[in-house]
Order: C-alpha cells, then sequence, then structure tokens
C-alpha cells in the first residue's frame, strides 16, 4: 500500500541540510518496517530493524536537540520531552517484542508512521519558523 508509507518532501524541510538528511534516512528506515508486512515478531530481521532504527532516532534526537540549543529555541526543553515520550513508547514496544505479541509489528507501524509524520510536520517546522525569524540559522 503505496500511499501509506512515508514520503519526504520540501515543505518538511527545516532548512537544515543535515538534519532534512537524517530525517529522510529515518523515513527510509521506518518504510522498511511499514514494508514488512506480516513480519514475524520474534525474527531476526524484525529486531535487526529496530535496532537500527532506535540507533539512529537516538543520534537524530541528539542532533537535533544540539542544533535547537545552538539557535537558542527557546522551546527546546518541550521539544525534548516529545523526544523523550516517543523513546518510552519505543522502549514499551520492545517489550511487546520479549512477550511476542504477533499484532505489534502492525501496531508498532502505525505509531512510528502517525508519530514521524506529525512531529516533522509540526513540531520541527517550528523551530525551522523561529531559525529564519531570528535569523539564526545556527550556520
Ligand atoms: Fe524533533
Amino acid at each position: 500500500m503505496q500511499s501509506h508509507f512515508l514520503e519526504w518532501n520540501p515543505e518538511l524541510s527545516v532548512d537544515n541540510e543535515s538534519l532534512d538528511k537524517q530525517h529522510r534516512e529515518l523515513f527510509r528506515i521506518i518504510n522498511t518496517i511499514l514494508d514488512s508486512e506480516g513480519i514475524e515478531v520474534q525474527s531476526e530481521e524484525f529486531a535487526e530493524i529496530l535496532t537500527r532504527l532506535t540507533n539512529y532516532v537516538l543520534k537524530h534526537f541528539k542532533d537535533e536537540e544540539a542544533y535547537m540549543h545552538q539557535i537558542g529555541y527557546p522551546k527546546l526543553k518541550e521539544h525534548a520531552l516529545e523526544h523523550k515520550d516517543y523513546s518510552r513508547k519505543v522502549a514499551m514496544y520492545n517489550v511487546g517484542t520479549m512477550d511476542r505479541d504477533p499484532s505489534l509489528p502492525a501496531n508498532l507501524s502505525s505509531f512510528l508512521q502517525d508519530w514521524w509524520l506529525d512531529h516533522v510536520k509540526v513540531s520541527d517546522q517550528e523551530y525551522r519558523r523561529y531559525a529564519g525569524n531570528s535569523g539564526n540559522s545556527g550556520t
């Protein structure tokens, strides 16, 4: 179901080349999860994708928070809390993996898709606007 995949487009740009690149890569990794319909929750392949995503997300959050700090973004704390909340939720899904819950891949897929699209579209756009208005893109 192609229409259910995450697609990056220039409207999602945060006007920072390296963060845009990371968002595109994140979408790509999540799409491999969306594409793995019927994947076994206890399979090595599923565990491998989840690990790859988790590691990439950790790096991305760290870089994004460093950027927001650099531009003096006043809502950094709130934004970082959203990142924390995401990590907490994904950790819950990891517990589901251990329980071998067969509905987990589908549930995780829709969570990831909704969360990332909304986050990049709404929350990340807020720091882009701030950087633009303050004339401080950090570069
Ligand atoms: Fe973010």
